[in-house]
């Protein structure tokens, strides 16, 4: 859709603008179209102590409810109250496998709608459109799904059998764009949008109140020209309130040491893709050097190990780090990620055992495409190397790995993938965020130093006006970052009712 048709003149101020159209933003616009969850006449959670608050006042939305008094006691597996709380009313007992039916009932008020404009990069849908690495997604499927649209139901329509409760990152993607259109949102969606930056405009005079500008670009169709040619076309848009939803896929994170930036380092899963594609591994390959071992980096690792092309494969953590995911992932559900966890295990190889053509005792090991040495064990081809770090990456395809104990390993290879997470890209704010940050002095991360928000409300705590939700408030996965769109729409309902009685009381007076 194009903004340009939207009609929004330059003065107009819209309600709200939500930067990002991931599942964080496309839940969000949901619940601000006047989809409104209500306790069902004969719905029932299997906690007394929830069930008893929400019977208090049965003829009220979710919306209108006091979500902190909800919260009270509630327990789970997130740290935010709300996403518990949300995802409890969602999917009751989920953790325990249980397929309790949801007490909400949804109801579709269209007078109580917020107008609001959701704006992103591409379809919606958000990370999961670039995600094709990962073969299966790591959640079971109906933590995926958002309000009102069964997962389960739309996959079983679209594949004939499904095997399990998993579903690849494609499919998701695509549930995400069936949804906005399911439920009628795309008209509130622009698509192609990138933001540049946004900027607190504080109106002189009484009359004016202050508002967010929102700066940036969106991609068209050069039609003028008839090439079918994209061009990108700046625009503004005003709002009174903006949330931020951009997910923390954006830059790949660095490692930050010597040759990182020659042509054979890749920071990303789809240029391991690209090279298998142009055909240029195989069996015959010099190793590819994979370094992380979150599941991209797995990913990775089953994808060369498919080719058959030798893999050396450096983490940091031991193989029994309580911290690595894979210690975290049930073995049942995750057949593929157990294989390469067992791979890491069985095939360990410290420094001093990586065949080495340059003598021994040396210092520096070389090893130079002595990939028949690695025809060992059940994993052949594949080598682990726990607990190394990466040096410096040398023109000549050698990377210079060391090892816990400061010995140094100098491995040839083909390629090397450094697939180590990634951080979120808030060049649109000023500093780029990092001001309101949990730690004002760090660059913002999902895992440690998060936006830091209300936890009742999403709002910034050093920018009123300002919300953000998903992982830029620690929030990863699908199941839990649906409560930040709750908290959101709620205290945004909240604000607008006080704006309606103080109208009242003004006519009254
Ligand atoms: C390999 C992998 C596997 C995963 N598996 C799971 C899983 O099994 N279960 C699970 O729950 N989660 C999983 N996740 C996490 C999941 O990606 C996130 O939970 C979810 O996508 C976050 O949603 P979001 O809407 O907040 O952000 P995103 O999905 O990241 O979407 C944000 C969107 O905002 C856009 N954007 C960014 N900056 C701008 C800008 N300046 N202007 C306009 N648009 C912008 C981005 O392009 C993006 O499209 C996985 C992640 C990865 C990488
Ligand atoms: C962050 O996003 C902006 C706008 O899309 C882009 O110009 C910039 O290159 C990005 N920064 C990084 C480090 O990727």
């Amino acid at each position: 859709m194009d903004l340009q048709n939207k009609d929004i003149l330059p003065r107009e101020i819209l309600p709200v603008v939500v930067i990002g159209n991931g599942p964080s933003g496309i839940c969000l616009s949901y619940l601000l179209s006047g989809y409104t969850p209500y306790l069902s006449p004969e719905g029932t959670h299997p906690n007394p102590l929830l069930q008893g608050k929400l019977d208090q006042q049965p003829h009220l939305s979710l919306l209108e409810l006091d979500l902190e008094y909800l919260c009270e006691g509630l327990e789970g597996r997130s740290s935010n109250p709300v996403a518990v709380l949300f995802d409890s009313l969602l999917l009751p007992d989920s953790d325990f496998g249980l397929d309790h039916a949801s007490p909400l009932l949804w109801r579709y008020e269209p007078e109580r709608a917020t107008p609001h404009l959701v704006l992103g990069k591409g379809p919606p849908g958000g990370a999961w459109h670039a995600m094709e690495g990962s073969m299966l997604t790591l959640s079971l499927a109906n933590w995926m799904e958002l309000p009102g649209l069964k997962l389960k139901e739309w996959m079983r329509e679209k594949r004939r059998n499904v095997r399990n409760d998993r579903a690849t990152p494609a499919e998701i993607a695509s549930y995400y764009q069936h949804y906005v259109n399911q439920m009628g949102l795309e008209d509130s969606f622009a698509c192609g949008t990138t933001v540049t930056s946004i900027q607190r405009v504080n109106c002189e005079g009484a009359s004016g109140r202050p508002f967010w500008k929102v700066q940036g670009t969106q991609k068209r169709e050069a039609d003028e020209l008839g090439e079918g040619s994209l061009s990108e076309v700046p625009f503004i848009v005003c709002a009174d309130y903006v949330v931020l939803a951009t997910g923390t896929h954006d830059i790949p994170a660095r490692l930050g040491v010597e040759g990182e930036g020659l042509p054979f380092v890749c920071h990303s899963f789809w240029e391991l893709e690209a090279a298998i594609s142009r055909g240029q591994l195989d069996h015959t390959s010099d190793p590819v050097l994979v370094v992380g071992a979150g599941l991209t980096a797995a990913d990775a690792v089953l994808a060369a190990h498919h080719l058959n092309t030798p893999v050396y494969h450096a983490f940091r953590r031991s193989v029994t780090d309580p911290g690595l995911i894979f210690n975290q992932l049930p073995k049942l559900l995750y057949p593929e990620y157990h294989k390469v966890h067992q791979m890491m295990t069985q095939q360990q190889q410290h420094g001093q055992d990586i065949p080495s053509s340059g003598g021994t005792g040396t210092p520096v090991d070389q090893q130079e495409n002595n990939t028949a040495s690695m025809s060992t064990g059940s994993y052949p081809g594949y080598v682990s190397l726990p607990k190394h770090r990466v040096v410096a990456f040398k023109p000549d395809r050698k990377c210079v790995l060391e090892g816990e104990d400061g010995r140094r390993t100098v491995l040839q290879v083909s390629m090397a993938l450094v697939l180590i997470g990634a951080h979120p890209n808030l060049s649109f704010l000023p500093e780029n965020g990092r001001p309101l940050g949990l730690n004002p002095q760090e660059p913002i991360t999902c895992r440690r130093n998060p936006l830091e928000v209300d936890p009742y409300t999403y709002e910034l705590v050093s920018e009123g006006g300002l919300y953000a939700m998903g992982p830029l408030v620690g929030e990863n996965f699908v199941r839990f970052l649906k409560g930040g769109a709750l908290a959101i729409a709620s205290d945004l309902a909240k604000k607008q009712r006080a704006k309606e009685e103080n109208r009242t009381t003004l006519r009254v007076s």
